[in-house]
Parts: C-alpha cells; sequence; structure tokens
C-alpha cells in the first residue's frame, strides 16, 4: 500500500545494525517511520531506548496541541507554546491512557483550521509511550517519539532483532482540519483492517447505564423488544453475564455463562434474533478478580511483585499477557463462545492501569521487557480473534476511552470514546479525538437523564445529536419511556439509518472550537450531501444570532437546504454562513442538511 525506503546504518564499536524504514502514503500525505535493530555482534546487548522517530523544526516559533484527560473527561485539547527545555507527553501505564493521547500536533502561532502550517506525529501503539520536545539553547526543536523508556529495556541477543510501533507523520500547509482529514483517511485506509471498517454500523442498545450489573433474562429481553419496536439492530450484553458477577468485586475471568442469571445464551440470543435484532457481548480479557475460579486456579498468572501483596484497582488484577500460556488460555475461553453462538458484535474492555510490572516467566536481567511483551501480547489476542471472526465487529474500550488508539485501531474499526454520555461534555470530547481520528472510530451513545456522569439534562434531541457524530446507538433502558419519546427515538434512528453514509464516509469539519465558542459545530460532507450538527450551550437574552461557516465546499455549487428550501452556493455558506436558531433553551441542537443541485443549477 506504499513506497518504502529502507536505510541500513552500521555503528562498528558495538555491532549493531539499524534499518530505518519509511513508508509514503502519498494520497494522504503520510509517512510512516520505525525501525528495525539487529544485534550483529557476539555479545548480548541491552537497548534502553528504542523510538520510532525523531523530527527536527529547526528555528521556528511553534505551539504544540495535545490531548489530556482522565477517565469521562478524554482527549482535552490544550494548546500551550513550545518553549524551551523538555515537554514529555506520556504515559507509564502500559496502555495509552486516558492521560494523555499517543499524538501531537505542532503548528506556527498563526495556523488555523483553514491556513498555516502544521505537522502531526501519532503513535501507533497502544501501550507506555512517550513523545518529547526538546526546545535547546539555540531555540532549536526537536521531537522524538516511541516506547516510554522509562518502563522499557530489551536484551538483544546476538542475531536478534527488535522491531519499534510505527510513528506516523503528516504535514498541512492548509491549516488543521487538512491534517485531520490526512490522519482519517490514513485510518480508514491503511490501518483498520476489519472488512466492517467501511460498512453502515449498526445503531446498537447497550445495557450497562441501563442496569449495570442488575439483570435478569426476562429484563433483558423486555429491554430488547422494546429497542426492536423503536429500530435498534444489534442488542449488547455489557458486563455482568458470566462466572458470578454482580458486582465489580467478582468474577472477572470467569468466561462461562451465568446460567443461573441469564439461562441458556443461545436461547438468549434466539430471543434477541426474533426480534430482528443482532446480538452483541462484552468481554474484559485481560483481567482476573480475585473472587474468580481462575484466580483461585491460576493465582500465579497475575500481575504481582514477589513477596508483595499486588496493587488493585476497580477491585482487579491483571492477568500477565506477556506469557503466552495465559494468552492461549484466554483465547480458547472467548473463541469457544464465539464458536458457539450467533455473536455479530464484541466489546472489548480494559478496565484498569498496570502497576507493579513484573512477570515471573522472564529471568531478572529482562524484567523491563514485560510492559511492551503485554502489549503484544493484547495485539496476539486481538489478531487471534479478529482473525477467526472477522465477520464479528469489534469494539475496543478501555473504561471508556483509555485506550484510543491507531494499534488498537488495527484490529477492531471502532472504540467507545468515554464513559461520559453527557452530551455537552461530549462535544468536547469528541472534538479533541476527531484531531487524528475518523468519525467512524468513535463510539457514541444517547443516555439517560439526568446523566449518570454529570447529572445535567438535555433533551433527548440534543443527546442524538451529540451521538450521532460517531456510531450511535443507545445506552438506556427504553421500557421506562412513554410512547412521545419511543416516537421520537424512533424517528431519530430512522434518520440515523437515511444519513449515516454521510456521517461515517463523509469527510469531517470541525465549525467552532467548543472551548472558546459558546457553542459546538461540525459537519460531514460526502460530495452530494452536507450535514450540519451542532449545540449551542447557552441562550444570552436579546443576542444576535450566530453565523456559523461552512467548510470545504465547492465555491460554485449550488446547495438547497431541504427543511426550507432556500439555494446558497458553496461560496455564500463558506463566507456568510448560516445563522444558528434563535430558540430559547441552554444546549439546543440544530441540524442542516444541504444538498448539491445538478451542475446546471450552477453559477459563478
Ligand atoms: C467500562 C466501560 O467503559 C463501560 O462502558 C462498561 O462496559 C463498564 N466498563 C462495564 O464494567
Amino acid at each position: 500500500e506504499s513506497e518504502n525506503l529502507n536505510i541500513t546504518l552500521m555503528d562498528e564499536t558495538s555491532q549493531l545494525e539499524v534499518v530505518l524504514h519509511y513508508s509514503t502514503f502519498e494520497e494522504c500525505d503520510v509517512i510512516a517511520r520505525s525501525m528495525t535493530i539487529t544485534n550483529k555482534g557476539d555479545q548480548p546487548v541491552f537497548i534502553e531506548t528504542a523510538d520510532s522517530a525523531s523530527l527536527d523544526f529547526g528555528l521556528q516559533d511553534l505551539e504544540m496541541i495535545h490531548f489530556y484527560g482522565r477517565h469521562n473527561m478524554e482527549r482535552e485539547y490544550q494548546c500551550v507554546p513550545v518553549t524551551n527545555g523538555i515537554t514529555e507527553i506520556s504515559s507509564k501505564r502500559t496502555s495509552s491512557s486516558h492521560q494523555h493521547n499517543p499524538a501531537v500536533i505542532f503548528k506556527n502561532p498563526t495556523t488555523t483550521e483553514t491556513s498555516g502550517n502544521c505537522w502531526g506525529i501519532m503513535l501507533m501503539y497502544s501501550g507506555s509511550f512517550a513523545i518529547r520536545t526538546e526546545k535547546d539553547q539555540h531555540n532549536q526543536i526537536r521531537v522524538s517519539a516511541g516506547i516510554n523508556p522509562d518502563t522499557f529495556e530489551w536484551k538483544l541477543e546476538p542475531g536478534q532483532s527488535f522491531q519499534t510501533p510505527e510513528a506516523i507523520f503528516s504535514f498541512s500547509n492548509q491549516g488543521l482540519s487538512r491534517l485531520s482529514k490526512n490522519f482519517h483517511q490514513f485510518i480508514r485506509d491503511h490501518v483498520m483492517r476489519s472488512p466492517l471498517a467501511k460498512k453502515n454500523k449498526p445503531v446498537l442498545l447497550n445495557n450497562w447505564e441501563a442496569t449495570y450489573f442488575t439483570f435478569t433474562k426476562e429484563k433483558l429481553l423486555e429491554i430488547a423488544k422494546s429497542a426492536a419496536e423503536m429500530g435498534i439492530d444489534l442488542f449488547v450484553l455489557d458486563d455482568g453475564w458470566f462466572g458470578k458477577r454482580d458486582s465489580d468485586m467478582e468474577g472477572l475471568g470467569d468466561w462461562d455463562v451465568n446460567k443461573e442469571k441469564i439461562g441458556d445464551l443461545g436461547e438468549l440470543i434466539d430471543g434477541i434474533k426474533k426480534l430482528g435484532m443482532q446480538f452483541g457481548l462484552w468481554i474484559e480479557p485481560e483481567m482476573v478478580s480475585e473472587d474468580s475460579d481462575l484466580y483461585r486456579n491460576h493465582p500465579d498468572w497475575v500481575i504481582q511483585m514477589p513477596n508483595r501483596s499486588p496493587i488493585r484497582n476497580r477491585y482487579q488484577l491483571v492477568l500477565d499477557f506477556s506469557n503466552p500460556e495465559v494468552v492461549d488460555y484466554i483465547f480458547e475461553k472467548i473463541s469457544a463462545i464465539l464458536r458457539a453462538h450467533d455473536i455479530s458484535y464484541v466489546k472489548w474492555d480494559m478496565n484498569r492501569s498496570l502497576s507493579d510490572l513484573y512477570t515471573k516467566t522472564l529471568p531478572a536481567d529482562r524484567q523491563k521487557e514485560m510492559a511492551h511483551r503485554y502489549v503484544l501480547g493484547v495485539y496476539d489476542l486481538a489478531n487471534r480473534l479478529t482473525e477467526e471472526f472477522p465477520e464479528i465487529l469489534f469494539e475496543a474500550c478501555s473504561g471508556g476511552g483509555g485506550r484510543f488508539d491507531a494499534g488498537m485501531l488495527y484490529y477492531m474499526p471502532q472504540i467507545w470514546t468515554s464513559d461520559d454520555t453527557d452530551a455537552k461534555e461530549r462535544t468536547k470530547i469528541q472534538f479533541g479525538t476527531s484531531f487524528f481520528y475518523p468519525v467512524s472510530s468513535m463510539g457514541a451513545h444517547v443516555s439517560a437523564v439526568p446523566n449518570h456522569q454529570t447529572g445535567r439534562i438535555t433533551s433527548l434531541q440534543t443527546r442524538a445529536t451529540a451521538a450521532m457524530a460517531g456510531t450511535f446507538g443507545y445506552e438506556l433502558d427504553p421500557t421506562s419511556f412513554d410512547q412521545e419519546e419511543k416516537d421520537l427515538i424512533k424517528e431519530q434512528i430512522a434518520h440515523f439509518h437515511d444519513i449515516q453514509n454521510t456521517i461515517l464516509n463523509g469527510e469531517y469539519d470541525r465549525l467552532s472550537h467548543p472551548y472558546k465558542d459558546s457553542y459546538s459545530a461540525w459537519q460531514f460532507n460526502d460530495g452530494k450531501r452536507v450535514i450540519v450538527h451542532g449545540i449551542r450551550y447557552e441562550k444570552r437574552p436579546n443576542s444576535l444570532r450566530q453565523p456559523i461557516e461552512l467548510r470545504n465546499l465547492n465555491e460554485d455549487q449550488m446547495y438547497k437546504e431541504t427543511k426550507s428550501g432556500m439555494v446558497f452556493s458553496g461560496k455564500a455558506l463558506m463566507n456568510g454562513g448560516i445563522l444558528l436558531p434563535g430558540e430559547l433553551g441552554d444546549n439546543y441542537p440544530f441540524e442542516f442538511i444541504f444538498e448539491a443541485l445538478p451542475e446546471k443549477n450552477n453559477q459563478n
């Protein structure tokens, strides 16, 4: 899929050979860079740092945009000047993390969404990483990116090689919008391997916020029946269906159906399918509860320092995925369920960071290999499951969006963006995510109000508008809704089915800066149809209506707005814009759909 250049370097003193790999993806202005280090000598060598790439900017004024966060608040946008000294964006959690995303943009201070120079660097890696920016005494700037050296070391025996993850670079001289499009296209065309990546996504209903751990087969079927009546395509059974798992303190690792709770899984799936929906299942394969048969039988499989009590997080321990025996076991357990049942979707969760980095399977001088080997174990399981079940839609998840990276997107074409389902907060989280990752990769759901994370109450339409900037689904108990609400959801689903091709496969543009503006607006454009969606956060009294300018349209193309029937040129929409609705109320949603008119209607 690319043109490749390999540059071989040899260090005669240490007898180390380094091959720098460059791959160019011309149509999306992307260069991928990685390296292979080979020990050509006759003594073992310890690699202490193996960056995937570095980039020199020379002398220029730069700002850095990065995406920091925490659980329920991932990928917050932050733009800071690059100052003298070293700045590090990194994770040491053995996952790419909620705290920092492994992707950074550099830009000149005058660069905007639509003009100026900017450079993006994204690591295709799901483990601990570091992106270090140094501005030296002469104000020269150098960026290096790769596996975090603080939790890494690799012993290379004579003849052995080490391959780094790839760093992905892109440049735009037309502002951030073009840079994001380059990454979106690169991820969709060259990263995502799933045959389902570009297909329309099923509108799903997930039972997590509807029931948490407390459900019965009857309750699930009741929710499913209501979901089916509203037009939902896929019913997802989240955490709590296996082992003895009635709270987050128990059961993880016991991947056998809890028949007392949900009866026979096959019968439940048949019941769902009879309603005309597909069925999906949640798993958290990397974890184990101490109160589980797996832990009782294999206490030696967890990550733990010798003679020390392990650190718990969400009451759970982590299985040692650097040990192939553990990965084999989990693969057999999970694949047995997928082989035995008609399952169309799997949500792969991961609900804690790693600590106590120690493995019983490696000698003392290889302990610092463990974190990277863990990630390779995760990739091995992901590879085996997605190769055997290519027709299953896999969605990655990590306590929401704690492992939202191109490494996971290679195996799974969508990722649950955040556990924060509040519509207003989501516009910011999805804004930050959109700088590198395409809309089709962002899991987004409508949930109940008051919102479980913020307590905020927003209208059903506001919540749907926010969730439509993603794979779209619901995460609530529809049985409690009155007929009017059910009818509205039915309309929303039918509407999404109608416009999803433009949303998921069109080009995406940010039309506002939700951290600075009093509204959030974004645009989808597939060449024939342009959709503007957004939420006005606050209604100020006696204020002028805000115009929003559209982006990246054909200037001379005429567009018809479908509700009013009014016709505008691309030039008018991009320079004059459209007016935000003036209706009363905070968090007010809006939608404008424009159809491109056939050429004969176009004017100069
Ligand atoms: C965290 C996920 O992000 C949630 O959506 C849900 O699946 C829970 N885990 C279940 O434990």
